[in-house]
């Protein structure tokens, strides 16, 4: 089944039910893993809402949740792109935390989140992310324990996923359809 998205066709890639099944073991995991802790989850917005309300119905251990968002900005030539972490309201000192991210690309993003919230001193960090594309990673994230799926370097979208803003409520997970080059 192929969708339109803003200007381009994309194709259905990982159905819901799919979906459903791998949040299920992730949660059974970390139900295990965090036993006796109080974890705090962290959804990096926008593109985790889906994956976070999912994820958080599996959990049976106490815990909190909060969200932040990664403001993305240009800086001049010599700083490059900065990233920086804004609207982190709990204090994560001593606490056990876990980033739930919705796409692990390159794996930029993810590095600069995890430099600045190891310098709040949190007990122990983990990353949680609904998608990896190993391909395309340029830096390794040691912190990356709980992964639903691993994929190819397609541009996707659905299930949180953007593409110009759009496509975020699609249930399913579509990849883009490649257009073959006209030369
Ligand atoms: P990274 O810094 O390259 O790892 O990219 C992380 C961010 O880029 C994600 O949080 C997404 O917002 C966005 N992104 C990367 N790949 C895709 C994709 O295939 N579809 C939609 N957004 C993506």
């Amino acid at each position: 089944m192929k969708i339109q998205v803003d200007d381009k066709e994309f194709e259905l890639m990982i159905e819901y039910e799919q979906i459903k099944k791998r949040i299920r073991l992730i949660g059974i995991q970390l139900n295990v893993d965090y036993e006796g802790r109080v974890p705090v989850f962290i959804g990096v917005l926008n593109g985790s809402f889906l994956f976070l309300a999912d994820l958080m119905k599996e959990i049976e251990i106490a815990s909190e949740v909060t969200f932040i968002k990664v403001s993305s900005y240009e800086g001049d030539s010599s700083t490059g792109r900065v990233k920086k972490v804004i609207g982190l309201e709990l204090d994560l000192r001593k606490r056990d935390v876990i980033i739930v991210e919705d796409i692990v690309d390159t794996g930029i993003t993810m590095d600069h989140l995890l430099t600045e919230l190891k310098q709040l001193e949190p007990a122990s960090i983990a990353v949680c992310s609904l998608l990896v594309k190993p391909q395309s990673m340029q830096h390794e994230i040691e912190e990356l324990d709980y992964v639903a799926f691993e994929i190819p370097n397609d541009f996707v979208v659905g299930y949180g996923l953007d593409y110009n803003g759009l496509g975020r409520n699609l249930k399913d997970i579509y990849r883009a359809v490649a257009v073959p080059s006209e030369t």
